[in-house]
């Protein structure tokens, strides 16, 4: 059904005219500096601020999954993460370090993110639904030194992998008494250390195809893009109060859930509880929130509780509604029309980009089903890489790869450790993102899907390797392939496939003993919630399963080109 586009309001009818486009360099010179030269984002972020005329407005306004609220200050939140800053230094951390922070959504995490950086170490926030594997598994590729966590999430997670991460040389639980007597006799004034804009800053581990997850590193320079989109995508104004729902565990929530918003000095509402329709609403009212950054599985969810749910509260203050992750259903840019007077602004970016790409701003008229346009400075295109080096097409409608003009500020310099894969990403000059896309020819972008094997589960990016493997350790399973299988809410769900070794006959009690063992080792953010068995999986000669194969026949589609399947397979 192809409905016309939604007309952005003219900025005489806002109350809030949007924000003018930005350069890079302006935006350049919207940041301080430190004092004395340097980058640091800790610095643009906190200090700052923590030193001026914002130093007793509310930096994070903290709503506990019990029902606590905790609002933290710019000031405190400077002086507590010198604390974390003191802790780390006197455990000898410094640049080229990397400090793991793996506490949930709690205002120590925010604090415990932001010391690691003034101390110049790299940050690696981890998503505290994941299993132990998953942990242990970043934490060992990361040569993590030091790790940030609770007791609770020690007790259920780290325990179980305690003496299989030979680089942890300190783990510091932010709620036990002896943890919490050092930060509380560290000294509140610290030095940051001199960053430039090309050191590391963080390192957001993301999945592909194949192999153990990536170690994306990212730069303080990035500030200069968490700044500027924060301003043109998001819409932020000096007033805001803004939600950015994503879990610091990923990406999203370091750049907009801890880094934009503080750039620009606005209130952030975090919420440590999962995900509950009522509860969401009555945040979005009762903070007076007006700018909301959240995911199309949660915009999902929230048109399954009913819109009626939604009318039953006001929200005033609600300006600007974004959204990223995964695609953005036609419907749910039109279900915020219903339910709250506005359309759903989709946005694309990804791990590697560090920040927004592509997006619908307040400015630009909304084509339900688009994620927008390239922000100012981004060059994208639709583009081929042959034989022959790189074909851009310039056709509007044509598929192709999405690609990016490399050198935006907020561009991963590196995958840790694996300058190969690094390399490979781009492409005289361009960088090639992994995504199938088509422009149309007002500019706009089209998502068409990935062109890879990795699967977008909640809005969440699962390496259907890493899966693998965890089930590869139950002693029944010879071989597994993992596919992503549309869902209605997920977008994908995670799908296995197990081939079974010989002597175990597949019945319930052997499902479950594996589902189980899936959910103990990786959490129940990437444990597949469905599991079949297999007599043979399908593989390539050189014994790769074929898991595009495996998804075909899963979804009833046309198998393609099966000319490399083992002729032995199922
Ligand atoms: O496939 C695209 C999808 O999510 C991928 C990036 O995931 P991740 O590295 O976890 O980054 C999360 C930060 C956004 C992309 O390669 N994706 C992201 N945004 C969209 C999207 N797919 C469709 N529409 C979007 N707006």
């Amino acid at each position: 059904m192809d409905r016309p586009p939604i007309i952005a309001k003219t900025p005489a009818l806002l109350r809030v005219p949007p924000n003018a486009p930005l350069s890079f360099e302006e935006s350049r010179r919207a940041l301080a500096g430190l004092p004395g030269g340097g980058l640091n984002i800790a610095h643009e972020a906190v200090d700052r601020h923590a030193a001026g005329p914002r130093a007793t407005r509310v930096a994070i306004r903290w709503r506990g999954a019990q029902g606590a609220r905790r609002d933290v200050t710019y000031r405190e939140l400077g002086a507590l993460s010198n604390r974390f800053a003191n802790v780390y230094r006197s455990l000898g951390v410094g640049k080229g370090d990397v400090v793991f922070v793996l506490c949930g959504r709690i205002p120590e995490l925010y604090a415990a993110v932001l010391g690691g950086l003034k101390c110049g170490a790299a940050v690696s926030p981890l998503f505290a639904a994941f299993g132990p594997e998953p942990l242990k598994t970043r934490i060992n590729l990361g040569h993590g030194k030091v790790l940030v966590t609770t007791e609770a999430l020690y007790e259920r997670k780290v325990s179980k992998v305690a003496g299989e991460m030979p680089t942890l040389a300190h783990v510091l639980k932010v709620d036990a008494a002896a943890d919490r007597a050092k930060l509380d006799a560290a000294s509140d004034r610290f030095a940051i250390e001199r960053t430039t804009a090309d050191d590391v800053s963080f390192l957001h581990f993301t999945s592909g195809t194949t192999g153990m997850p990536k170690g994306a590193q990212h730069v303080h320079g990035a500030a200069v893009m968490h700044y500027a989109t924060g301003k043109v995508a998001l819409d932020l104004h000096d007033e805001d109060v803004f939600w950015c729902t994503a879990d610091p565990g990923w990406i999203t929530g370091t750049s907009y859930g801890i880094v934009a918003p503080l750039l620009h000095g606005v209130t952030s509402v975090v919420d440590e509880a999962e995900f509950d329709a009522e509860r969401w609403y009555g945040i979005l009212e009762a903070e007076q929130v007006s700018v909301w950054y959240t995911a199309p599985t949660a915009i999902r969810m929230l048109m399954k509780a009913g819109v009626e749910l939604a009318k039953r509260r006001t929200y005033p203050a609600l300006r600007f509604i974004a959204s990223v992750g995964e695609p953005l259903n036609p419907e749910a840019v039109w279900w915020g029309m219903d339910a709250f007077g506005m359309p759903i602004h989709d946005n694309w970016w990804q791990t590697e980009t560090g920040g927004i790409m592509i997006a619908n701003t307040a400015a630009m008229d909304v084509k339900p089903g688009s994620m927008g346009k390239p922000l100012p400075g981004i060059e994208a295109a639709i583009a081929r890489r042959g034989e022959h080096g790189v074909r851009l097409i310039e056709h509007a409608e044509q598929q192709g790869e999405l690609v990016l003009q490399a050198g935006w500020p907020s561009m991963f310099r590196g995958y840790l450790d694996q300058e190969e894969r690094y390399r490979k990403c781009f492409a005289d000059g361009w960088y090639f993102t992994g995504d199938l896309a088509k422009r149309d020819a007002d500019g706009y972008y089209w998502f068409v899907g990935r062109a890879d094997d990795v699967i977008k589960s909640a809005g969440h990016l699962i390496g259907p390797f890493e899966v693998e493997s965890a089930l590869m350790e139950h002693p029944a399973v010879a071989q597994a392939g993992v596919i992503g299988k549309p869902d209605p809410t997920l977008g994908e769900m995670v799908k296995a496939f197990v081939e079974l070794k010989p002597g175990n006959e597949w019945s319930e009690e052997l499902r479950l003993s594996i589902l189980g063992h899936a959910r103990k080792r990786l959490g129940a953010a990437v444990a597949p919630k469905e599991i079949a068995v297999s007599k043979a999986l399908p593989r390539t000669r050189s014994g790769k399963i074929m898991r595009r194969l495996l998804k075909a026949r899963e979804l009833g589609l046309p198998e393609g080109d099966t000319s490399t399947l083992e002729e032995s397979g199922e």
